[in-house]
């Protein structure tokens, strides 16, 4: 029997525990994968923490930005070979083991190609937080030369920056303090906005109301102030994982007929890979903290404070 090191959680709310598992055998129309790299997402909290969210059973392995190559491949599958490179998305690291680990296995479905350009720490971290901000924003409406704020600049909010400067939106970037100004302006914002020293609704009001707000911070309060930010036909689309409750006044809404979203991306492989094709078109890259698999818990402590400039990734 074979063993291969893992990160895993135990219980919700447990700690991230480095351990020895079987190295696990693809079954039919399964394949298993040598882990190269492995993003550390906010994500993951649904298992470290046990969120609300079905299908999670324990001890699980977490991680879902995986890039690796075909190690092993089970009776059934067709269209790939040992040694080529592929990345693996949500659901892994949440219903069935993901990518803090040296091997993983997974159904020959959820293989998302890699274009060669892309290398394997820069293109993880794209394979959910690039393409949930990538398709949040090509689905939200917003027009070139549109206002477009990005709340939050983390691992979600540095790739969105980049993907509105991209896409010919004015770009807003809304952060806590003025630690990231610098870095968010090298990204492509075009205005700062500091949520400690100012109104940011009132800030966004005098830029004439933003077209889209894509708030990414997972925090209620900080989201509910948002609304009044939003001009006239302004949507605040939502992609960050939030607990409790938006607070806002129907009027908020009524009188800019204004309009809050949720998105999730389809989960397909096709919105995956057309975020890379569009990464590598517009140069949008992540900037990374690089972590050896040992230092997963360090990596998502670092995270959940905010101080990662900007993702971490596990480099296995
Ligand atoms: N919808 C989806 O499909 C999807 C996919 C991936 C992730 N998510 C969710 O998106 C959210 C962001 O993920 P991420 O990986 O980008 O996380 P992250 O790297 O931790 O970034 C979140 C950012 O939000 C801000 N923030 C954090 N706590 C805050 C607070 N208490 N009040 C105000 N701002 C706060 C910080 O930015 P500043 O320091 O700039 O203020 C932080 O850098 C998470 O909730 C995650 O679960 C959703
Ligand atoms: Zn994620």
């Amino acid at each position: 029997m074979k063993f291969m090191k893992a990160v895993q959680v135990s219980t919700p709310g447990g700690e991230f525990e480095l351990v020895q598992r079987e190295i696990p055998e693809p079954a039919k129309g399964q394949v298993r994968i040598k882990v190269s790299a492995c993003g550390v997402c906010h994500g993951d909290d649904v298992v470290k923490s046990g969120g609300h969210y079905p299908g999670i059973e324990y001890p699980r392995i977490p991680g879902h930005e995986i890039i690796g190559v075909i190690e092993k491949i089970g009776a059934g599958v067709e269209g790939y070979e040992i040694g080529q490179r592929v990345g693996v998305g949500w659901p892994a690291g949440i219903t069935y083991d993901g990518g803090f680990a040296e091997y993983m296995i997974t159904s020959a479905q959820e293989l998302v190609q890699i274009p060669e350009d892309l290398n394997s720490i820069e293109a993880a971290p794209l394979l959910c937080a690039g393409v949930t901000t990538f398709d949040a924003l090509k689905n939200s409406g917003a027009k070139p030369g549109d206002i477009v704020a990005i709340q939050g600049v983390g691992g979600l909010g540095h790739l969105a920056i980049q993907y509105a400067k991209k896409m010919g939106l004015k770009t807003v970037a809304i952060s806590r303090g003025t630690d990231k100004r610098e870095l968010a302006e090298k990204l492509g914002a075009q205005v700062y906005i500091d949520t400690e020293s100012t109104d940011v609704a009132k800030e966004l009001q005098k830029l004439g109301g933003a077209k889209v707000i894509l708030a990414t911070a997972p925090n209620n309060k900080a989201i509910s102030v948002l609304v009044d930010g939003l001009g006239f036909d302004g949507k605040l689309v939502i992609v960050a994982g939030i607990e409790g409750p938006i607070q806002v006044y129907g009027n908020q809404l009524l009188m800019g007929r204004r309009s809050i979203q949720g998105w999730i991306p389809t989960g397909h492989n096709q919105s995956k890979e057309d975020t890379l094709k569009f990464s590598l078109l517009a140069n949008v890259r992540p900037l990374i903290e690089t972590f050896p698999l040992e230092q997963a818990a360090l990596a998502y402590e670092k995270m959940m404070t905010a101080k990662i400039r900007f993702r971490a990734v596990l480099t296995i």
